[in-house]
Protein backbone atom coordinates (compact mmCIF):
# COMPACT_ATOMS: atom_id res chain seq x y z
CA UNK A 1 0.00 0.00 0.00
CA UNK A 2 1.54 3.88 -1.02
CA UNK A 3 1.13 6.34 1.14
CA UNK A 4 1.37 9.04 -2.19
CA UNK A 5 -1.54 11.34 -2.18
CA UNK A 6 -1.09 11.43 -6.12
CA UNK A 7 -1.52 7.72 -5.93
CA UNK A 8 -4.68 7.62 -3.75
CA UNK A 9 -5.56 10.24 -6.50
CA UNK A 10 -5.06 8.48 -9.43
CA UNK A 11 -4.59 4.54 -7.93
CA UNK A 12 -4.59 3.68 -11.89
CA UNK A 13 -0.61 4.78 -12.05
CA UNK A 14 0.55 3.07 -9.03
CA UNK A 15 1.77 -0.09 -10.74
CA UNK A 16 3.21 2.09 -14.08
CA UNK A 17 4.59 4.84 -11.50
CA UNK A 18 5.99 3.00 -8.58
CA UNK A 19 6.70 5.56 -5.06
CA UNK A 20 9.24 5.57 -2.83
CA UNK A 21 8.54 7.09 0.32
CA UNK A 22 12.13 8.87 1.88
CA UNK A 23 10.75 11.31 4.42
CA UNK A 24 7.90 12.16 6.99
CA UNK A 25 4.94 13.88 5.71
CA UNK A 26 3.30 16.25 5.82
CA UNK A 27 6.24 18.89 6.18
CA UNK A 28 5.40 21.63 8.71
CA UNK A 29 3.65 25.10 7.61
CA UNK A 30 3.94 28.17 10.47
CA UNK A 31 2.95 31.05 10.22
CA UNK A 32 6.29 33.56 10.11
CA UNK A 33 6.07 36.38 12.34
CA UNK A 34 8.20 38.83 10.32
CA UNK A 35 6.16 42.47 10.65
CA UNK A 36 5.58 42.89 7.41
CA UNK A 37 2.21 43.55 5.69
CA UNK A 38 1.51 40.41 3.88
CA UNK A 39 0.83 37.15 6.40
CA UNK A 40 3.69 34.74 5.43
CA UNK A 41 3.26 31.03 6.18
CA UNK A 42 6.18 28.80 5.33
CA UNK A 43 6.02 25.42 3.80
CA UNK A 44 9.14 23.52 5.58
CA UNK A 45 11.24 20.83 3.62
CA UNK A 46 14.44 21.60 5.60
CA UNK A 47 13.68 18.40 7.79
CA UNK A 48 12.01 16.30 4.60
CA UNK A 49 14.50 13.09 4.00
CA UNK A 50 15.99 10.38 6.67
CA UNK A 51 19.61 9.60 4.45
CA UNK A 52 21.53 12.60 6.27
CA UNK A 53 20.67 15.22 3.45
CA UNK A 54 16.97 17.03 3.22
CA UNK A 55 15.52 19.53 1.20
CA UNK A 56 13.44 19.49 -1.87
CA UNK A 57 15.62 17.00 -3.96
CA UNK A 58 14.62 14.31 -1.56
CA UNK A 59 11.05 14.79 -3.59
CA UNK A 60 12.35 14.05 -7.11
CA UNK A 61 13.94 11.35 -5.97
CA UNK A 62 11.21 9.72 -4.36
CA UNK A 63 10.06 8.82 -7.93
CA UNK A 64 13.10 9.05 -9.89
CA UNK A 65 14.71 6.12 -8.33
CA UNK A 66 11.77 3.47 -8.63
CA UNK A 67 11.72 4.89 -11.66
CA UNK A 68 15.36 4.00 -12.49
CA UNK A 69 14.75 0.21 -10.51
CA UNK A 70 11.83 -0.36 -12.68
CA UNK A 71 13.86 0.25 -15.87
CA UNK A 72 16.36 -2.55 -14.48
CA UNK A 73 19.19 0.14 -13.85
CA UNK A 74 21.87 -0.10 -11.74
CA UNK A 75 23.91 3.27 -12.37
CA UNK A 76 22.63 6.95 -12.72
CA UNK A 77 24.54 9.74 -14.23
CA UNK A 78 23.55 13.25 -13.22
CA UNK A 79 25.54 16.36 -13.24
CA UNK A 80 25.16 19.55 -11.50
CA UNK A 81 27.50 22.02 -10.49
CA UNK A 82 30.17 22.22 -7.55
CA UNK A 83 28.22 23.22 -4.73
CA UNK A 84 24.86 20.71 -5.91
CA UNK A 85 22.65 19.80 -3.54
CA UNK A 86 20.54 17.71 -5.93
CA UNK A 87 24.19 15.49 -6.79
CA UNK A 88 25.03 15.20 -3.05
CA UNK A 89 20.64 14.24 -2.72
CA UNK A 90 21.12 11.82 -5.77
CA UNK A 91 24.27 10.41 -4.83
CA UNK A 92 22.94 9.48 -0.54
CA UNK A 93 19.90 8.34 -1.78
CA UNK A 94 20.61 6.51 -5.22
CA UNK A 95 23.52 4.52 -3.31
CA UNK A 96 21.28 3.64 -0.32
CA UNK A 97 18.85 2.29 -3.28
CA UNK A 98 21.99 0.23 -4.18
CA UNK A 99 22.16 2.04 -7.52
CA UNK A 100 25.76 3.51 -8.48
CA UNK A 101 26.37 7.06 -8.77
CA UNK A 102 28.05 9.26 -11.06
CA UNK A 103 28.37 13.19 -11.37
CA UNK A 104 29.68 15.42 -13.55
CA UNK A 105 30.83 19.08 -11.83
CA UNK A 106 30.49 21.85 -13.71
CA UNK A 107 32.50 24.84 -11.71
CA UNK A 108 30.61 27.86 -9.61
CA UNK A 109 31.79 30.31 -7.35
CA UNK A 110 33.77 28.75 -4.68
CA UNK A 111 32.96 30.08 -0.84
CA UNK A 112 33.06 28.12 2.50
CA UNK A 113 29.03 26.73 1.46
CA UNK A 114 30.57 25.56 -1.87
CA UNK A 115 33.98 24.24 -0.37
CA UNK A 116 31.95 22.00 2.23
CA UNK A 117 29.42 20.99 -0.19
CA UNK A 118 32.33 19.61 -1.93
CA UNK A 119 34.04 17.26 0.43
CA UNK A 120 30.57 15.89 1.30
CA UNK A 121 30.42 14.91 -2.53
CA UNK A 122 33.97 13.69 -2.07
CA UNK A 123 32.76 11.53 0.93
CA UNK A 124 29.13 10.07 -0.61
CA UNK A 125 30.64 7.23 -2.57
CA UNK A 126 29.88 8.67 -6.07
CA UNK A 127 32.33 8.82 -8.77
CA UNK A 128 32.83 12.74 -9.60
CA UNK A 129 34.40 14.05 -12.67
CA UNK A 130 35.32 17.51 -12.82
CA UNK A 131 33.99 18.85 -16.52
CA UNK A 132 34.02 22.53 -15.06
CA UNK A 133 31.99 23.43 -18.17
CA UNK A 134 28.28 22.93 -19.44
CA UNK A 135 30.26 22.36 -22.80
CA UNK A 136 32.76 19.83 -21.44
CA UNK A 137 29.68 17.86 -19.54
CA UNK A 138 27.78 17.55 -23.11
CA UNK A 139 30.91 16.67 -24.98
CA UNK A 140 31.90 13.98 -22.62
CA UNK A 141 28.63 12.70 -21.71
CA UNK A 142 28.64 9.24 -24.44
CA UNK A 143 32.17 8.41 -22.61
CA UNK A 144 29.99 9.20 -19.22
CA UNK A 145 27.71 6.59 -19.95
CA UNK A 146 29.58 4.04 -21.50
CA UNK A 147 32.25 4.42 -18.43
CA UNK A 148 29.36 4.05 -15.64
CA UNK A 149 27.37 1.12 -17.99
CA UNK A 150 26.57 -2.22 -16.11
CA UNK A 151 27.35 -4.80 -18.36
CA UNK A 152 25.30 -3.56 -21.48
CA UNK A 153 23.00 -1.85 -19.08
CA UNK A 154 23.20 1.79 -19.55
CA UNK A 155 22.86 4.80 -16.79
CA UNK A 156 19.53 6.18 -15.79
CA UNK A 157 20.75 9.64 -17.02
CA UNK A 158 18.77 12.36 -15.03
CA UNK A 159 19.16 16.04 -15.65
CA UNK A 160 20.25 18.84 -13.90
CA UNK A 161 18.13 19.13 -10.61
CA UNK A 162 16.44 16.12 -11.38
CA UNK A 163 13.84 18.42 -13.08
CA UNK A 164 12.68 15.47 -15.32
CA UNK A 165 9.17 15.08 -16.20
CA UNK A 166 9.22 12.17 -13.95
CA UNK A 167 10.97 14.28 -10.79
CA UNK A 168 8.55 17.17 -11.46
CA UNK A 169 5.51 14.76 -9.84
CA UNK A 170 7.49 15.31 -6.55
CA UNK A 171 5.64 18.90 -6.29
CA UNK A 172 2.83 17.74 -7.44
CA UNK A 173 3.09 15.11 -4.43
CA UNK A 174 3.94 18.36 -2.28
CA UNK A 175 1.31 20.75 -3.43
CA UNK A 176 -1.67 17.88 -3.28
CA UNK A 177 -0.31 17.58 0.75
CA UNK A 178 -0.19 21.30 0.87
CA UNK A 179 -4.08 21.17 -0.02
CA UNK A 180 -4.84 18.72 2.52
CA UNK A 181 -3.39 20.83 5.07
CA UNK A 182 -4.82 24.27 3.81
CA UNK A 183 -8.53 21.26 4.16
CA UNK A 184 -7.29 20.84 7.60
CA UNK A 185 -7.33 24.80 8.58
CA UNK A 186 -3.55 24.94 9.40
CA UNK A 187 -3.34 27.99 6.56
CA UNK A 188 -5.62 29.91 5.03
CA UNK A 189 -5.49 29.26 0.77
CA UNK A 190 -2.68 31.03 0.09
CA UNK A 191 -2.29 33.77 -2.70
CA UNK A 192 0.96 33.43 -3.67
CA UNK A 193 3.40 30.19 -3.25
CA UNK A 194 7.18 31.26 -3.62
CA UNK A 195 9.82 29.15 -4.27
CA UNK A 196 13.72 29.36 -5.91
CA UNK A 197 13.67 28.33 -9.44
CA UNK A 198 16.87 26.56 -10.40
CA UNK A 199 16.14 24.06 -12.83
CA UNK A 200 12.48 24.04 -12.76
CA UNK A 201 11.04 21.04 -11.40
CA UNK A 202 9.85 22.18 -8.41
CA UNK A 203 8.12 25.10 -9.66
CA UNK A 204 6.54 23.19 -12.75
CA UNK A 205 5.44 20.64 -10.21
CA UNK A 206 3.65 23.12 -7.70
CA UNK A 207 1.75 24.55 -10.58
CA UNK A 208 0.49 21.13 -11.72
CA UNK A 209 -0.39 19.82 -8.41
CA UNK A 210 -2.40 22.77 -7.08
CA UNK A 211 -4.32 23.03 -10.13
CA UNK A 212 -5.07 19.41 -9.71
CA UNK A 213 -6.09 20.17 -6.16
CA UNK A 214 -8.67 23.10 -7.29
CA UNK A 215 -6.69 25.74 -5.85
CA UNK A 216 -6.23 29.11 -7.20
CA UNK A 217 -2.68 29.77 -5.86
CA UNK A 218 0.08 30.82 -7.78
CA UNK A 219 3.42 29.91 -8.42
CA UNK A 220 5.58 32.75 -7.88
CA UNK A 221 9.09 31.75 -8.92
CA UNK A 222 12.21 33.57 -8.00
CA UNK A 223 15.20 32.58 -10.41
CA UNK A 224 18.12 31.99 -9.07
CA UNK A 225 19.75 30.45 -12.39
CA UNK A 226 21.29 32.18 -15.77
CA UNK A 227 22.21 28.51 -17.20
CA UNK A 228 18.83 27.55 -17.69
CA UNK A 229 16.10 28.56 -19.83
CA UNK A 230 14.03 29.29 -16.80
CA UNK A 231 10.91 31.26 -18.10
CA UNK A 232 6.98 31.07 -17.44
CA UNK A 233 6.64 29.05 -21.06
CA UNK A 234 9.33 26.54 -19.74
CA UNK A 235 8.56 26.42 -16.42
CA UNK A 236 4.34 25.59 -17.52
CA UNK A 237 6.10 23.15 -20.35
CA UNK A 238 7.68 21.22 -18.04
CA UNK A 239 4.44 20.81 -15.66
CA UNK A 240 2.92 19.41 -18.80
CA UNK A 241 5.08 16.83 -20.10
CA UNK A 242 4.60 15.53 -16.26
CA UNK A 243 1.12 15.65 -17.01
CA UNK A 244 1.83 13.93 -20.00
CA UNK A 245 3.77 11.49 -17.94
CA UNK A 246 0.77 10.59 -15.99
CA UNK A 247 -1.70 10.23 -18.34
CA UNK A 248 0.56 8.15 -20.79
CA UNK A 249 1.18 5.89 -17.29
CA UNK A 250 -2.78 5.38 -17.16
CA UNK A 251 -3.77 8.33 -15.38
CA UNK A 252 -7.75 9.20 -15.63
CA UNK A 253 -7.09 12.72 -16.15
CA UNK A 254 -8.74 15.81 -17.83
CA UNK A 255 -6.28 18.33 -19.43
CA UNK A 256 -5.42 21.15 -16.64
CA UNK A 257 -5.28 23.43 -19.53
CA UNK A 258 -1.97 25.42 -17.15
CA UNK A 259 -0.48 28.27 -19.19
CA UNK A 260 2.37 30.16 -18.88
CA UNK A 261 0.08 32.82 -17.71
CA UNK A 262 -0.76 31.15 -14.63
CA UNK A 263 2.90 31.07 -13.41
CA UNK A 264 4.96 34.44 -12.49
CA UNK A 265 8.76 34.14 -12.94
CA UNK A 266 11.04 36.98 -11.41
CA UNK A 267 14.23 37.31 -12.32
CA UNK A 268 14.84 40.88 -10.01
CA UNK A 269 16.82 38.39 -7.46
CA UNK A 270 19.31 36.94 -9.54
CA UNK A 271 21.99 39.50 -9.08
CA UNK A 272 25.21 38.49 -11.62
CA UNK A 273 24.32 35.06 -11.66
CA UNK A 274 23.46 31.46 -10.70
CA UNK A 275 25.74 30.98 -7.14
CA UNK A 276 26.51 34.69 -7.15
CA UNK A 277 25.81 36.26 -3.38
CA UNK A 278 23.94 39.59 -3.36
CA UNK A 279 23.32 42.36 -0.54
CA UNK A 280 19.86 41.58 -0.44
CA UNK A 281 20.14 38.14 -0.33
CA UNK A 282 22.64 38.44 2.40
CA UNK A 283 20.27 40.57 4.25
CA UNK A 284 17.27 38.11 3.88
CA UNK A 285 19.18 35.04 5.12
CA UNK A 286 19.73 37.05 8.34
CA UNK A 287 16.25 37.83 8.90
CA UNK A 288 14.93 34.73 8.17
CA UNK A 289 17.66 33.47 11.06
CA UNK A 290 15.75 35.82 13.52
CA UNK A 291 12.55 33.62 12.91
CA UNK A 292 14.42 30.55 12.81
CA UNK A 293 14.80 29.76 9.40
CA UNK A 294 18.10 28.25 7.71
CA UNK A 295 18.46 29.65 4.34
CA UNK A 296 21.53 30.02 2.16
CA UNK A 297 22.35 32.95 -0.48
CA UNK A 298 22.17 30.62 -3.58
CA UNK A 299 18.24 29.86 -3.84
CA UNK A 300 16.48 29.83 -0.58
CA UNK A 301 17.78 33.21 0.75
CA UNK A 302 16.94 35.18 -2.77
CA UNK A 303 13.10 34.05 -2.54
CA UNK A 304 12.97 35.07 0.85
CA UNK A 305 14.49 38.67 -0.22
CA UNK A 306 11.66 38.34 -3.00
CA UNK A 307 8.96 38.04 -0.42
CA UNK A 308 9.90 41.19 1.96
CA UNK A 309 10.78 43.60 -1.14
CA UNK A 310 7.69 42.67 -2.69
CA UNK A 311 5.73 43.06 0.22
CA UNK A 312 7.36 46.74 1.10
CA UNK A 313 6.66 47.53 -2.43
CA UNK A 314 2.89 46.32 -2.17
CA UNK A 315 3.06 44.23 -4.62
CA UNK A 316 2.09 41.18 -2.67
CA UNK A 317 -1.23 41.14 -1.52
CA UNK A 318 -2.83 38.15 0.48
CA UNK A 319 -1.40 34.92 2.55
CA UNK A 320 2.03 33.65 0.88
CA UNK A 321 3.64 30.80 1.44
CA UNK A 322 7.19 30.76 1.30
CA UNK A 323 8.27 26.92 0.20
CA UNK A 324 11.55 26.35 2.61
CA UNK A 325 13.77 24.20 0.18
CA UNK A 326 16.96 24.11 1.54
CA UNK A 327 18.24 20.62 3.65
CA UNK A 328 20.94 20.51 5.50
CA UNK A 329 21.65 18.32 8.33
C1 LIG B 1 18.08 24.54 -1.80
C2 LIG B 1 17.46 24.55 -3.15
N1 LIG B 1 16.35 25.27 -3.34
C3 LIG B 1 15.75 25.35 -4.55
C4 LIG B 1 16.26 24.67 -5.65
C5 LIG B 1 15.56 24.82 -6.95
O1 LIG B 1 14.71 23.76 -7.25
P1 LIG B 1 14.53 23.35 -8.76
O2 LIG B 1 15.86 22.84 -9.24
O3 LIG B 1 13.50 22.30 -8.75
O4 LIG B 1 14.12 24.58 -9.52
C6 LIG B 1 17.42 23.89 -5.49
C7 LIG B 1 18.03 23.17 -6.61
O5 LIG B 1 18.17 23.57 -7.73
C8 LIG B 1 18.03 23.83 -4.22
O6 LIG B 1 19.15 23.11 -4.01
Amino acid sequence: MTDSLLHQRFPEVAAELPFLRLGDTPTPVRELPLGIRTPVWCKDESGYGSGGWGGNKVRKLEWLLPDAQRRGARSIVTAGATGTNWGLAAALYGREQGLEVALALVDQPLDDHVRAQLARLEASGATLHRTHSKLRTTLSAPWLLLRHANGRKLPYVLPVGGSSPIGTLGYVEAALELAAQIRAGELPEPAHLVTAVGSGGTAAGLALGLRLAGLRTRVLGVVVNDTLPLSAKHIVGLALRAEDVLRERGAQLEPSGLTPADVTMLRDWLGPGYGHETLSAIAARDRAGMVGLHLETVYTAKAFAAITDLSARGELDGPTVFLNTYGPR
